[in-house]
């Protein structure tokens, strides 16, 4: 079988494992033409012109090398699965991959990416934001190099706004009145007031748990493994999303919505506020893709009155698979894209803001996003989500919580909440969590 081939076979054969055994067995690390193949897996980017051109000009400068690629869905949950399926397997088809900020303690307590400590050397890793490199980071090792980071952003219709007399709103409850003044202004049954992400997926729990911080409630403790859902602030949060965003500014289809669907209503001006990651402002204000092309804003989310704005961690990184046959090179990929050039084109290109500190002070990087140098501090800031090997099987019962808890207008919250904090303390007691943020103190093996 052709190596092109078995890359087709590979996502198929993940539904057989033992047929994805045979096929990884007849693994080939040179092509058909003497190419050495490097496989890249990655999620289906929002610009995937911009990452066909990024990889060609890897290829260009690395004479003899050819890079497969392998294109999941683009939800960071279903990637995640295929992906998690792939490394259990220790399939050696696959040599690097991107990493969502939430995946290194578990893909490095499993033993699925490398460590990188001779490669990404404390100097190596100077130049990147602190938090990112902390990601990364489990029991003293590195498993991964941050490409670029991200935080939730408010975006909205300047045009509007300013036809009403409003500045960004710094309330929910403000976003909620400002909203239905204007589409009461407007008239026009096609415009809603709010877009964001609450489907059941891996985004839901970033909405959310903006939503909750920014009442002032806690969400998880890192000692202990606990979460606080069912603290007075934190129903209280998830009710008024139910009632005031779900259940009134925003249309009910936000319960199907990921990021494209969500930006896709915002960018055909059909909402006139938006919550979405930094790469939203390119894609927003881009004429070709765009009908509200230059009359978005972008400003900090919303808080409530007693709490402060919140925007969750994000991002994506780079790591080497354990199961690799092509370390060196596939290092040499990591370090190529991750390095100060191709983070200053994706963020020229991509809108994606770099995991670089420098390039915030480089001209053409602001000139093309002139929102990064007031919102650096947003991403600087920004809370990550629970630190733990065991974060996606945490994140599936905060995905099934609030996805319930949304869903459905007469749902009981306070006892939703309660049953989802039972199951996160008897899922921490499983895996004999006693750590800190930094995964020091985790006491269980993964997978249990
Ligand atoms: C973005 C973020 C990532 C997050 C995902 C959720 O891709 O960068 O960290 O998990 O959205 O949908």
């Amino acid at each position: 079988m052709s190596c092109a081939m078995r890359a087709v076979f590979q996502w198929a054969a993940l539904l057989v494992p033992a047929l994805s055994v045979l096929i990884a067995a007849a693994g080939c690390t040179e092509g058909e033409d003497g190419a050495r193949l490097l496989r890249f897996v990655s999620w289906k980017p929002n610009q995937p012109e911009v990452w066909d051109e990024a990889i060609a000009l890897f290829e260009r400068e690395n004479p003899g090398v050819r890079v497969v690629r392998e294109i999941a869905p683009h939800s960071s949950t279903v990637y995640h699965d295929l992906l998690a399926q792939k490394l259990k397997n220790r399939d050696p088809s696959v040599d690097v991959f991107l990493m969502d900020v939430v995946w290194p303690h578990e893909f490095a307590s499993a033993g699925w990416a490398l460590r990188l400590d001779e490669f990404f050397t404390p100097d190596r890793r100077a130049p990147f934001f602190e938090a990112a490199v902390e990601a990364d980071t489990y029991r003293g090792g590195i498993y991964g190099v941050p490409l670029y980071i991200s935080g939730g952003l408010l975006y909205y219709r300047k045009d509007l706004l300013r036809r009403y007399g409003f500045e960004p709103p710094r309330t929910w409850p403000e976003l909620v009145r400002q909203a239905e003044a204007i589409r009461a202004g407007e008239k026009d049954p096609d415009l809603y007031g709010y877009s964001a992400q609450f489907k059941q997926y891996e985004g839901l729990v970033c909405n959310m748990q903006e939503i909750i911080l920014s009442g002032g409630a806690r969400l998880f403790d890192a000692a202990s493994g606990r979460t606080f859902l069912s603290a007075p602030r934190a129903v209280e949060a998830v009710r008024f999303a139910r009632d005031e965003l779900v259940g009134r500014a925003a249309p009910r289809g936000v319960l199907a919505y990921q990021e494209p669907e969500s930006l896709d209503l915002f960018i055909q001006g059909g909402a006139v506020f938006h919550r979405n990651w930094p790469y939203a402002w390119e894609a927003a204000n881009n004429p070709a893709r765009s009908k509200v092309a230059g009359k978005v804003g972008v400003a900090p989310l919303p808080a409530f009155e007693d709490g402060g704005a919140v925007a969750a961690l994000g991002g994506w990184h780079m790591a080497v698979s354990s199961f690799s046959r092509n370390v060196e090179l596939a290092w040499r990929f990591v370090e190529f894209m991750t390095g100060e050039r191709m983070q200053k084109f994706f963020a020229l290109r991509a809108g994606v803001p770099p995991a670089r500190r420098s390039l915030y002070a480089d001209p053409e990087v602001l000139e093309r996003n002139p929102h990064f140098a007031a919102l650096r501090e947003v991403f600087e800031n920004a809370s990550p989500r629970p630190r733990t090997p065991y974060y996606t099987a945490l994140s599936h019962i905060l995905q099934k919580y609030f996805s319930s808890a949304l869903s459905d207008r007469r749902s009981d919250i306070a006892s939703l909440a309660r049953r989802a904090d039972e199951e996160t303390a008897a899922l921490a007691a499983r895996y004999g969590y006693g750590g800190n943020s930094a995964g020091a103190s985790f006491s269980g093996s993964f997978p249990p």
